[in-house]
């Protein structure tokens, strides 16, 4: 089964707290882990960015799942491809606070100082991801 990457943009839903990004990490992990899914999910306090890598199938069948989850909504694919090797695969679901998001890595990535994943490209979100993959320890 062919290597694939999806990337995808969110909008956080109403009553988010920090127990539901917990609870969203706690699955994907556990979820992930039986479906050979790595990745990493980026968050602030309006915006989700995930890139979710693994066998074509197993990427297609999480991200039904993530869609419809009522916790975020305006879903927008970013990058969808097949690729030779995985990004992230120390990582069953790597976690990256808005705290890493730096003003210059916006800057770089984005037209704007803040994170706002819509306003990137899937290139520009990829090397951001990448970027911030080594500033945050690994899980
Ligand atoms: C932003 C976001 C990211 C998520 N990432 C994943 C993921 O990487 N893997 C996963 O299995 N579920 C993920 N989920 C949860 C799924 O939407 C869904 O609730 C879960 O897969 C259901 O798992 P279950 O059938 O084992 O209860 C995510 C949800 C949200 C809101």
């Amino acid at each position: 089964m062919f290597l694939t990457r999806l990337i995808y943009a969110s909008t956080i839903g109403e009553h988010f707290s920090q127990h539901t990004i917990e609870d969203i990490l706690e699955t994907a992990r556990h979820n992930n882990v039986k479906h050979n899914i790595t990745g990493v999910l980026c968050f602030n306090c309006s915006y989700f960015l995930q890139c979710l890598e693994g066998p074509r199938a197993d990427v297609n069948e999480t991200y039904k799942r993530i869609l419809n989850d009522d916790r975020h909504h305006n879903i927008v694919m970013l990058d969808y491809r097949e690729i030779d090797s995985r990004e992230f695969s120390d990582w069953t679901m790597g976690y990256i606070p808005s705290s890493t998001i730096s003003i210059p890595i916006n800057l770089k990535f984005s037209e704007a100082s803040e994170f706002n994943p819509y306003a990137m490209s899937g290139a520009s979100a990829y090397m951001m991801l990448l970027e911030l993959k080594h500033s945050v320890p690994t899980l």
